[in-house]
This record gives structure tokens, C-alpha cells and sequence, in this order.
């Protein structure tokens, strides 16, 4: 069994996996912290992490039946480094404690294993058919990049500015709905018809690359509200929300497409915190129809946002080819941890 922990960002994270079944998942989210602020404050997640980090692996240990742990992974970045660092110098001191290896995983890493996280029962039991193409779309980040094998990826294309999930939150931010911005956008579109009313920009649709970019569309949303009246606003925001996020989707959903077409890769997965979104479930199952693919999602909600559950599984196949530290006191966060590793 692996203890799994991630403090990347703002919640905090323990897990206890066997392969890729999930035997206890506790998540402590900081969201009701960082709301009044707006946005994660880094000083006040380290804090609530630390506070929290011992609770929240004794829930979860208390909560399985078998204890057996024989290894702790831990999350080494991409992310926060004062939230991360509260992670990794708690599994170091629990790996030296109980003589257990150390596992170090890449944040983005345990995102891409997320759609093949099993419940206790091996629940949904879905073969690996590689190779696979991902789009992660997070709060700090959007990348396309093929999965080729376990533990093997290969980068196509990544946000040259805001991530959508953040682009999701600033807009909401301006509309002054709070903070996490998508699952409140998401909301308010599904109470209109005409979901792309204003058709903002899509940004970097007509560049060849695979990269994204969503600080125009940010931009021309912001001088748009300034142009229209308060109330005005508060009369439309249902269609403001709606068309933003159909500007973010269409985007990602266009330069997916164009992977596909470019690599001929028709397996997808769909993964991060803004696959939680159901009308971005419905347009990629919509376009990924026409390429006669298969996609993928997170099995749960508890799976799509951050949670250990999911870094536990791909440190069990990091396990199986070896790949554990071998100095433990030598382990470091990586805040900008990338795929060549
Ligand atoms: O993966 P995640 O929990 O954390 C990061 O690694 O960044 O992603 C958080 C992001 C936030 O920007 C949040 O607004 C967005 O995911 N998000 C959503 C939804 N739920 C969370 N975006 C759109 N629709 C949702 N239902
Ligand atoms: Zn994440």
C-alpha cells in the first residue's frame, strides 16, 4: 500500500492506494481561507496546510481497515513552493520514522493518471490502450501532450500566459462572483440557452502551434465590462459568464482537435479541475465523436481537482520501474517542475 500526499496548491491531501485502487481519500479544502481574498494567499496555505497535514494522513490511515503501508509518495511540484515544501518534509520524516521508500511525483503526472483511479472494488476497470492524447486544463495549467507509455510523455503544446482554470477564475473575479470562478460560471451557463451570446475572441485559434494563450481574451472581457453600464451587467451576467467560458472551451477544444488531426492520436483524456466542467464533457465528447475516438475522464469529482489519490497511482508505477529516491534527505520541491525528468 502507498500513503500518497499532496499539499501542491490549496487543499491538502492524503491518500492510501494498492495499484490504482483508492483505499481512503481525504482531501481538507482551503477555499473558504483564500476566498475573501480572492485567490490562493501562499503565506495562509503553508499555514493551513501545517495545521492540517497531521489530521488530515490519520483520517486517512483511520479510515482503512489494512494498515500496511510500504511506501510514501509525495508531490515535488509543479506548484506552490511554500504548500509543497509542507508535503515533502512530511513524507521525508514519515519514510525515515518507519524506514519506508520515498516516492517523488510530479503533480501533472498524477493529473494524467487520474481517469485510471480505481475505487476499493477496482471500479471502473478500464486497460491502458496507449498511446493516449491528454489535455490538462487545471488552475495553473493547460498542456497538450501525448502519453505514450507509463511514465512517458511527450509535450505538444502549453499556455504561453494564463491557464484556462485561471482564466475561468479572473473573469469571474470581474463579474464579482468569488473565487474558485469556474464552478460558478459553469452554473450560471447551464441557466441560459443562447450560451455564446457575445462571441469574445478565441484566442490563438489561427496560430499554427499547440500552444494557448488566454490573456487577449481576458483583456477584451475586461474592456467590454468597463464599456457597458453595472446594471447592464448584472442583467446580463448569465450570458457574460456563459459566452467567456465558451470562448475558453472552444479554444481548447479546437486546439485538441488539432492535435488529434496532427498526431492521429484519437484516445483522449481530458483531466484537471476544469474537467469537472459538464458542458466541456459534452462539447469533447461531441468533437471526439467526429474522429471516431474514445475520451476519458476523471471517474469523480474528487479526482478531477487536486487529491493524493491520484499521486499514489502514478507512484505506483513509478514503484514498479524502480524509480524511488534514493537520498531522502536530498529531496527538494520543484515549484516548476516540468516532463523532463
Ligand atoms: O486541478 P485543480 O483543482 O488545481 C490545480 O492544479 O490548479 O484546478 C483548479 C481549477 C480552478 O481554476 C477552478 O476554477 C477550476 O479548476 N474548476 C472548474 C470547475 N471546477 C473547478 N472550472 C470549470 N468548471 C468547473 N466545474
Ligand atoms: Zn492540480
Amino acid at each position: 500500500m502507498i500513503l500518497a500526499i499532496d499539499t501542491s496548491c490549496d487543499e491538502t491531501a492524503a491518500a492510501l492506494t494498492e495499484g490504482r485502487r483508492v483505499i481512503s481519500n481525504v482531501i481538507y479544502s482551503q477555499i473558504l481561507i483564500h476566498k475573501k481574498w480572492g485567490g490562493v494567499v501562499p503565506s495562509l496555505a503553508k499555514r493551513a496546510h501545517e495545521k492540517k497535514i497531521d489530521k488530515v494522513i490519520d483520517e486517512v490511515i483511520k479510515k482503512a481497515k489494512k494498515k500496511d503501508i510500504d511506501y510514501i509518495a509525495v508531490t515535488q511540484g509543479p506548484g506552490l513552493a511554500v504548500a509543497l515544501e509542507v508535503g515533502i518534509k512530511k513524507a521525508k520524516e514519515l519514510a525515515k520514522k518507519y524506514d519506508k521508500k520515498l516516492v517523488a511525483v510530479n503533480h501533472l503526472e498524477g493529473h494524467i493518471y487520474s481517469p485510471f483511479v480505481q475505487n476499493s472494488k477496482g471500479n471502473p476497470n478500464i486497460d491502458f490502450d496507449f498511446p493516449y492524447l491528454v489535455l490538462i486544463a487545471s488552475g495553473g495549467h493547460t498542456s497538450l501532450l501525448i502519453f505514450k507509455d507509463h511514465l512517458q510523455y511527450q509535450v505538444l503544446g502549453e499556455t504561453v500566459d494564463d491557464a484556462a482554470g485561471e482564466a475561468l477564475d479572473k473573469a469571474a473575479k470581474l463579474l464579482g462572483l468569488g473565487y474558485p470562478g469556474g464552478p460558478v460560471i459553469e452554473r450560471l451557463s447551464q441557466q441560459v440557452d443562447n450560451k455564446d451570446f457575445y462571441r469574445f475572441p478565441r484566442p490563438m485559434l489561427q496560430s499554427n502551434n499547440l500552444n494557448f494563450s488566454f490573456s487577449g481574451l481576458k483583456t477584451s472581457f475586461y474592456y467590454f465590462l468597463k464599456k457597458i453600464n453595472q446594471a447592464d451587467k448584472l442583467l446580463n451576467i448569465k450570458l457574460l459568464a456563459s459566452s467567456f467560458q465558451e470562448a475558453v472551451f472552444d479554444t481548447l477544444i479546437k486546439k485538441t482537435e488539432k492535435a488529434i488531426n496532427l498526431t492521429k492520436i484519437n484516445h483522449l483524456l481530458v483531466v484537471g479541475g476544469v474537467s469537472a466542467n459538464l458542458r466541456l464533457k459534452t462539447l469533447m465528447k461531441r468533437m471526439i465523436k467526429k474522429h471516431q475516438g474514445k475520451i476519458l475522464f476523471p471517474p469523480n469529482k474528487n479526482l478531477t481537482g487536486d487529491n493524493a489519490a491520484m499521486i499514489g497511482v502514478a507512484a505506483y508505477y513509478k514503484v514498479l520501474q524502480n524509480k524511488w529516491v534514493r537520498n531522502i534527505d536530498s529531496l527538494d520541491r520543484i515549484p516548476r517542475l516540468n516532463f523532463n525528468f
